[in-house]
């Protein structure tokens, strides 16, 4: 059922898990003492200070445990030993989004600030831009995205978006390239056309939706799939506290083989 929808859709939701929301009540108040400390905040705090980043900002184990917490467990850890084998989460990423999301600051160009607005600077993870003209190679690309939610947020209030079904066109893009090519030199391989090719024709073809889900749920997002963080609408609830998730992004072992193809 759950690997069936990743496979179909790109992104499957867990339903609410009293092991998940153990692990929620442990890891909240020191996820908001990251995201208040300052110097996290200088380091952290985007477009307008309505988006605080905070990447790897969580120091927990591979098992997800901080301090003396509960290990992540639940369905999803089941799910995820039998996809990928032994558990090896890297930090969690502590992401909050503030109402107003996203504010222009000058930081971003106008064209990438429109494309962030009107298109919820849809990406895929683990392609960097590299350079002025941000040209896209393959860099840290992980097994999956493992949404958990921290805090309570209606649809208004900045959701991830994800274009169902985008995986399929993503990776026909890279296999059209990829394949030809022998492993080592992958990541070397100039990608931002065959990348920039298939985002359009994910806009075009597949459906985007919201993933709205609870502290207690989460979700995973498919790695080669197109997603994004919707604007924060003015009647969403939440207002002064913002939206908090926590993201686990494992590389694994780093085979750019089960990258592209996997099984699923
Ligand atoms: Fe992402």
């Amino acid at each position: 059922m759950e690997l069936r929808s990743l496979k179909n859709h790109g992104w499957v939701k867990f339903s609410h898990d009293p092991g998940i929301l153990d692990w929620v009540n442990h890891v909240r108040p020191a996820a908001a003492k990251i995201a208040e400390d300052p110097e996290n905040k200088a380091l952290w705090l985007r477009h307008g200070k309505t988006w605080f980043v905070g990447v790897n900002a969580l120091k927990n184990d591979k098992n997800g445990r901080l301090g003396w917490g509960p290990p992540l467990n639940g369905a999803v850890s089941k799910f995820i030993i039998e996809e990928h084998g032994e558990i090896a989460l890297d930090c969690a990423q502590i992401s909050v989004v503030y109402p107003g999301y996203p504010a222009f600051d000058g930081t971003d160009s106008e064209v990438a600030h429109k494309y962030r607005k009107d298109r919820c600077a849809a990406h895929v993870d683990g392609l960097r831009p590299e350079g002025s003209q941000r040209r896209r190679f393959i860099h840290e690309p992980h097994q999956y995205v493992l949404g958990l939610p921290l805090s309570s947020a209606n649809i208004e209030a900045s959701p991830m978006v994800i274009w169902e079904g985008s995986q399929h066109i993503i990776r026909a893009a890279f296999k059209s390239v990829l394949d030809q090519k022998p492993i080592e030199k992958w990541s070397k391989i100039d990608l931002t056309q065959v990348y920039h090719e298939a985002r359009r024709k994910c806009f075009k073809q597949c459906k985007r939706i919201s993933i709205i889900a609870k502290p207690g749920e989460c979700y995973l997002v498919h790695r080669l799939a197109l997603h994004g963080i919707a604007p924060w609408e003015h009647a969403a609830s939440n207002s002064d506290r913002g939206r908090m998730v926590a993201y686990f992004r494992p590389q694994g072992d780093g085979n750019l083989i089960n990258w592209l193809n996997g099984s699923y």
